[in-house]
């Protein structure tokens, strides 16, 4: 496990939305460390580590101070990129050691979420044209936190066999069980996954996402991954109707995992489906209890998803994880 966290710090990770910043320090848990991240005045995000280079306080429990974060035990001031502005018990004009500067880590802010890589970044955040494209609007939503390992919700995500079981709930049909032949491709430069056809239930919630239609309908998906643990599906209705589903884990812990989703949809998600309630809220609201579906039934798994070829039983439609897999295993051994 350590020795795939190695690998997977070279890489980006959704640790926070935008939002979660606005309020002030936030302090996330990422692969076994712990750090630190504030707006600075500049407008930067910094990254740290959650730990003073005074004597190792946690910064998270500083408080800022127009764009500065000041530790709680002995008050030293960080300002921009983490440098240390202020030591209050040194006389005036005393040189502030360089090494009481901060060390910060890669962030950057993408699609509202912001993004870290602890290590030197591999690959470029995961790409979601849709984000540039004026047809679609975006709609973003809270930072969670699941008790499953990442590699289970990566399993999850590529998979359509547990729609009717998992999903009776909300979009699930018990009656179309069986996945027809999947066929994995090179979705666009970014995504390697397969589009499909399901056949969901189309009343409530679901006929204001889908735009109208029948009461079941079929409608058509793509799913696709980008290593390490990020998926896009997009789902087509006959209506036109369009929405891009972008989501992201990033591992806590084994057994512990960031979960973050956003949407771009391209109907004008404002308008009201009834008096003060929109489609986005709508949406939104179904979207969140699709998700928590998922998270009753994986938090119910424990530890890793097994990697190595034959440890689990794989059927037909487990062909994109099994190819998931394949590529996990290859990039944290590498
Ligand atoms: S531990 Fe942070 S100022 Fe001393
Ligand atoms: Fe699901």
């Amino acid at each position: 496990m350590a020795d795939s966290f190695d690998v997977l710090g070279d890489y980006w990770h959704a640790v926070a939305t935008s939002a979660s910043l606005e309020s002030g320090v936030f302090s996330v848990r990422l692969m076994q460390k712990d750090y630190v991240l504030w707006r600075s005045s500049d407008a930067q995000i910094v990254a740290a580590l959650d730990s003073c280079t005074h004597r190792q306080a946690p910064l998270s429990k500083g408080t800022l101070e127009n764009g500065c974060l000041r530790c709680p035990y002995h008050g030293w001031l960080f300002g921009n990129e983490g440098h240390c502005l202020e030591v209050p018990s040194a006389s005036e004009g005393l040189p502030i050691p360089p090494k009481a500067n901060l060390s910060p880590f890669f962030v950057e802010e993408k699609y509202g979420l912001i993004w870290m890589c602890p290590g030197k970044p591999r690959t470029s955040i995961p790409e979601v044209a849709a984000d540039s494209d004026e047809s679609f609007t975006r709609i973003n939503t809270d930072m969670q936190i699941w008790n499953v390992d990442s590699t289970r919700m990566i399993d999850n995500m590529l998979d359509i066999s547990h729609f009717p079981y998992t999903h009776r709930g909300t979009f699930g049909i018990e009656q179309e069980t069986v996945v027809p032949k999947i066929k994995l491709e090179q979705l666009d430069d970014n995504y390697y996954g397969y589009g499909y056809e399901v056949k969901i239930n189309n009343v409530g919630s679901t006929k204001i996402m889908s735009g109208g239609g029948s009461d079941v309908i079929k409608l058509f998906m793509t799913t696709g991954f980008t290593l390490p643990f990020s998926v896009l599906s997009t789902m087509s209705y006959e209506t036109g109707v369009e929405q891009k589903l972008f989501m992201t884990a990033a591992p806590i812990e084994e057994g512990r995992s960031i979960y973050i989703f956003v949407l771009w949809r391209n109907d004008d998600v404002e308008t009201l489906v009834e008096p003060g309630r929109t489609i986005a809220n709508e949406v939104l609201e179904l979207e969140l209890a699709v998700v928590l579906e998922d998270q009753m039934m994986l938090e119910k798994l424990q530890g890793q998803l097994p990697l190595e070829r034959g440890e689990l039983v794989d059927v037909q439609s487990d062909k994109p994880s099994l190819e998931w897999r394949r590529r996990y295993k290859e990039l944290v051994s590498s």
